[in-house]
């Protein structure tokens, strides 16, 4: 029986197209807002085509001291170029890009996930401090 967890990958982004990256400080002030953008194909870019493209990236923190995560926002990139003559013949294309802004109360660990229509389930990781 498959689980999953089975099906999530990862790697280096700088080598692996598929992997979210997620920018941000690594070290924050407790309450206060700051940017998170999390992307795929910073350094090897990924297809974006009606064929092959990135359908959603989700975005979760996990306390260091918890035991589970809470979702930060979900993001559905729904336009790759669909048209009425077919395939990559429409008027608009969605990027894989998403930025939004969090304050965190507790250090913890910022997780990306990722579904390629072709190449599944993808995660990635980013630590967070809370300035001393
Ligand atoms: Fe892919």
């Amino acid at each position: 029986m498959a689980s999953m967890a089975d099906l999530f990958q990862t790697a280096d982004w700088k080598s692996e197209k598929h992997v979210p990256v997620i920018e941000c400080p690594d070290t924050v002030e407790k309450d206060t807002f700051f940017d998170v953008t999390v992307s795929l194909g910073k350094e090897i870019s990924h297809p974006n085509t009606s064929d092959h493209h990135i359908r959603w990236i989700q975005l979760y923190f996990k306390p260091s001291k918890g035991k589970f995560a809470y979702q930060v926002g979900s993001f559905r990139f729904d336009a790759h170029g669909e048209g009425v003559k077919g395939a990559d013949t429409g008027p608009i294309y969605t990027d894989h890009v998403v930025s939004t802004r969090i304050k965190v109360r507790e250090s913890g660990v910022l997780l990306a996930t990722a579904f390629c229509n072709i190449h599944g389930f993808w995660e990635s990781e980013h630590e967070i401090h809370i300035a001393e």
